[in-house]
């Protein structure tokens, strides 16, 4: 190329949630019997979708007006009924007019950060969901500004930490919280959330929220919206969707709920612009938006999902009861979202560790990867994990932390496979650690 035609951020963008697959695929080939336990897809863990919902769905596709556009902003009637849930909640009040439309979150993150001055940092939670961190450094064309998400204290965020940052670094100008959390499952006290925002309105800061799995918490623990707290001095945006809760992540569908919008005057454009980077794309998807009222609103609805979240309660259970007891794991029983995240004790990887593979062609292909440059000890880990007993993880350090563990789902549906898969990992982890 006579020019530079890379990106300044391209290197950072990175989602080993699905880099894994490509390994997991090969291996597969090789005979390989996979537990896809990396992405946080529910229907690809088998959930059915009950025919009440697809009876919504069928029905809204026999509509012609589901084939046309939608507003830019997204559906009004959907953005009525959201704004009225939102202000039901007896925090801050906003209007259909504070509610923008996106093709999914993943849509919303990459606009939120990409319309964002260069020079202006969004700190965000290590380990953070790589969606975020991502965006956010490619934005900035360098590594996350970060602050401790702390695995000694329930994964719950280090207030000191924040406000150390905020102190040193006049660049950064908002604060990202993902609550509850991926990839943690930790849900935040109330307390810890007003405190963030006490700082936002100390420092003249905004907040991103992200409660994508603001309905998904259990073992009596329940997640404060942002809109009940934020009070009127803190401008926010907050994000919700219906790829975890529907679950419908194939609609790609999800919005922002934009909190005292006009307080600030350059936050006020700042949210204009992501919505001319709507509007230029026209709108997000109709028939999704369409529908959310009927589903979200019809009688079957919160029985439905109070039975996946007992399950996942359940489930979050049995998965702590195994891995607490492994020595040298850092492990934390999750409150919320479907996510475990276990880290290994300092200096306890290393890079001669191996897991035993029966099959020649299976062993040399992880020989190979795991001795190309900059494999992580926590990615050595993992590979081996999937080639020796099949069990996929996401390695923790491709989260934005220096961490060295792991992530895994809580959404296997079976509970007997579920325990194996659980008593696999535990036992996979102490020959691991005793192989070298
Ligand atoms: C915290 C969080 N935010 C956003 C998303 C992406 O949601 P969407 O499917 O709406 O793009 C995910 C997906 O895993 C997530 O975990």
């Amino acid at each position: 190329m006579r020019t530079d035609i890379v990106h300044i951020g391209a290197g950072e963008l990175t989602y080993e949630i699905r880099n894994i697959v490509n390994v997991g695929m090969k291996l597969q080939s090789l005979g390989v019997q996979v537990n896809w336990e990396n992405i946080g897809d529910p229907i690809a863990k088998g959930e059915k979708i009950p025919d009440w919902m697809k009876e919504i769905v069928a029905e809204a596709a026999n509509d012609d007006a589901t084939y046309g556009y939608s507003p830019t902003k997204g559906v009004l009637a959907t953005r009525e009924f959201i704004a009225a849930e939102t202000n039901a909640m007896g925090g801050t009040q906003i209007s259909p007019e504070d509610i923008i439309f996106f093709n999914g979150l993943g849509d919303a993150i990459s606009k939120v950060f990409g319309f964002l001055k260069r020079t202006a940092r969004v700190i965000v939670p290590t380990p953070s969901y790589t969606t975020h961190s991502s965006a956010e450094a490619a934005h900035a064309g360098t590594h996350p500004v970060t602050y401790i998400l702390d695995p000694n204290h329930f994964w719950y965020p280090d207030i000191e930490d924040i406000e150390n940052h905020i102190k040193y670094n006049p660049a950064v100008a908002g604060i990202l919280i993902i609550n509850p959390d991926n990839p943690t499952g930790a849900v935040y006290p109330e307390e810890i959330l007003r405190k963030i925002v006490e700082l936002a309105e100390k420092n003249d800061l905004f907040i991103i929220c992200d409660e994508v799995y603001q309905n998904i918490t259990y073992n009596d623990t329940i997640s404060t919206p942002l809109c009940k707290i934020i009070g009127d001095k803190v401008p926010a945006l907050c994000m919700r969707g219906i790829s975890k809760e529907m679950p419908w992540p194939g609609g790609r569908c999800g919005w922002i709920e934009v909190y005292n919008g006009h307080l600030d005057p350059m936050f006020e454009k700042y949210v204009n612009s992501i919505l001319n980077a709507k509007m230029v794309e026209v709108c997000s998807t109709t028939l999704p938006q369409q529908v959310l009222p009927k589903i979200v609103g019809h009688p079957k609805y919160q029985g439905y999902l109070e039975e996946r979240i007992r399950r996942y309660e359940k489930f979050s259970n049995i998965a702590y009861d195994i891995l607490k007891d492994v020595k040298g794991l850092l492990v934390n029983r999750t409150n919320g979202a479907f996510y475990m995240s276990a880290a290994f004790h300092d200096g306890l990887l290393n890079h001669s560790q191996t897991l035993p593979i029966e099959n020649d062609e299976v062993r040399k292909t992880i020989q190979e990867l795991v001795s190309g440059p900059n494999v992580s000890l926590d990615k050595r880990f993992v590979y081996y994990l999937l080639a020796s007993t099949g069990v996929c993880v996401v390695p923790l350090s491709s989260f934005a932390t220096d961490l060295q563990g792991f992530r895994i789902t809580l959404l296997e549906r079976d509970e007997e496979i579920f325990t194996k898969i659980f008593k696999t990992i535990a036992s996979g982890i102490d020959q691991y650690l005793h192989s070298s």
